[in-house]
């Protein structure tokens, strides 16, 4: 990426995301959570019929996979089960478009609301889902398990589509 002007995220294309994708998802999720999920389980949840998913993409041939968002639909609701953009390219409105382009996917399948649970520690991503208008929902106190066996609450937000 050249320094001279600054990242456009219009410029990241949004490719919907089936199994064929779970290798870059998977590799990307190391990178970003521990624990990572295996490729065996991304490959699962992308699979699944009720599953909708996208991979961010950036440059020519070969574009290269920054980021990804993975949610499930079931009856009018839906729920983003994983989102993720690569340590380097944080920062430049990537999350934010995988977020709303997961959330225009939902309304178009007719789903009401977009829900989420998020590490109440993780500031970066509760900044994103406020910008993008979640509310608050509910807490689940000590919901996630750090590695070293601290843990953690987690906030529950949701969106109306
Ligand atoms: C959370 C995550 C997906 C955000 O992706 P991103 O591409 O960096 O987010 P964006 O650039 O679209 O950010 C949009 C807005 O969200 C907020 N935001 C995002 N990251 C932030 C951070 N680290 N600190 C503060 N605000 C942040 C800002 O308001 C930002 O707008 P601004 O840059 O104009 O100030 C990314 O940091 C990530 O992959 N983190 C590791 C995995 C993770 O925690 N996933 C979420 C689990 S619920």
């Amino acid at each position: 990426m050249s320094d001279s002007a600054p990242f456009d995220a219009k410029y990241v294309s949004l490719l919907w995301a089936g199994p064929d994708q779970a290798e870059v998802i998977a590799g990307l999720h190391a990178t970003l959570f521990d624990p990572p999920w295996s490729e065996e389980s991304v490959r699962a949840l992308l699979d699944h019929p009720a599953s909708t998913a996208f991979v961010a993409l950036v440059g020519g041939a070969p574009k290269t996979c920054v980021g990804f968002v993975m949610a499930q639909l079931a009856a009018d609701e839906a729920e983003i089960l994983s989102i993720g953009v690569g340590k380097d390219w944080q920062r430049k409105g990537i999350g934010k478009r995988l977020v709303e382009g997961v959330a225009r996917a939902a309304q178009r399948a007719e789903a009401k609301k977009l829900h989420l649970e998020v590490a109440a520690d993780n500031d970066g991503a509760m900044e994103l889902y406020r910008s993008c208008g979640f509310l608050g929902t509910g807490l689940r106190r000590g919901y996630y398990q750090r590695p070293g066996g601290q843990a953690v609450d987690a906030v529950t937000l949701s969106l109306r589509l």
